[in-house]
């Protein structure tokens, strides 16, 4: 599921690699448990890629940071992680986030709050940003919303999230009905997603789109600033 979001991600950082003289950036909308970034980073330490680069999640859940504590325990007692988490992140802390990075290959800053407290932060503050399965968390207006700040954040934009198609919904219905608990919340959250009719007419607005079926729906949409503008 993740495989798209990966080797994009990873061919976007190479990328900024060869452009870059301070630590590069990246902010991850909706991170979950960073198994994308614990992915990414052992694919990177196989490539010997020798840039400092910090990845920052935000994530509203307090059971965040224990889990990245689990998760990332291995790869921070061999010294290649530094893992840390903030509350708050505004134009003069990202400064120093990147001052502290110099010296590190590899930081992961939990930034544990709502991914719309960054609106206040400076334009294309990050080299790029990307989500995972977090649209159905947002209501129409955040949705919009999401796309507005993180093309403001940045000037590459990386979205992996599931698609919306009659068969995919029959199918999650059937499943989610064995489950009464989760049916009506298995249902509206899956109608959030996008169709692929509304993506594809997100392309005149310069995003691009790919979709896959395996194992299971979903699209990859990319914005790039650089292709837009020309
Ligand atoms: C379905 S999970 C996906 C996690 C991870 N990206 C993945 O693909 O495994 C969505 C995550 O987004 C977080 N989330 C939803 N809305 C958010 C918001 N407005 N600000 C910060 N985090 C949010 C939730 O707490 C949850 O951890």
């Amino acid at each position: 599921m993740l495989q798209p979001i990966r080797q994009e991600l990873i061919r976007g950082l190479e990328g900024l690699m060869k452009i870059k003289k301070e630590p590069i950036v990246v902010l991850s909308f909706g991170c979950g448990g960073m198994e994308l970034e614990r992915q990414v980073i052992y694919e990177l330490v196989r490539r010997r890629f020798n840039f400092p680069i910090i990845f920052v999640g935000v994530d509203y859940s307090a059971a965040v940071p224990d889990v990245l504590a689990t998760k990332f325990a291995s790869l921070v007692s061999k010294g290649i992680v530094q893992l840390k988490t903030i509350s708050h992140l505004g134009d003069d802390d990202l400064s120093r986030l990147k001052n502290e990075a110099a010296s590190h290959r590899f930081s992961v800053v939990l930034l544990n709050t709502n991914a719309f407290d960054l609106k206040d932060l400076r334009e294309n503050s990050f080299n790029l940003i990307y989500h995972t399965r977090l649209r159905h968390h947002l209501t129409a207006k955040e949705s919009n919303q999401l796309d507005e700040l993180a093309t403001h954040l940045t000037t590459k934009v990386i979205e992996l999230d599931d698609l919306f198609s009659i068969p995919a919904f029959i199918l999650a219905s059937i499943f989610a009905w064995r489950f009464p608990a989760v049916l009506s919340g298995a249902i509206f959250s899956y109608l959030r997603d996008f169709s692929k009719k509304e993506l594809l007419a997100q392309e005149a607005d310069g995003w691009t789109l790919a979709t896959f079926s395996n194992p299971v729906w979903c699209h990859l949409r990319v914005y790039d600033k650089a292709v837009t503008k020309g």
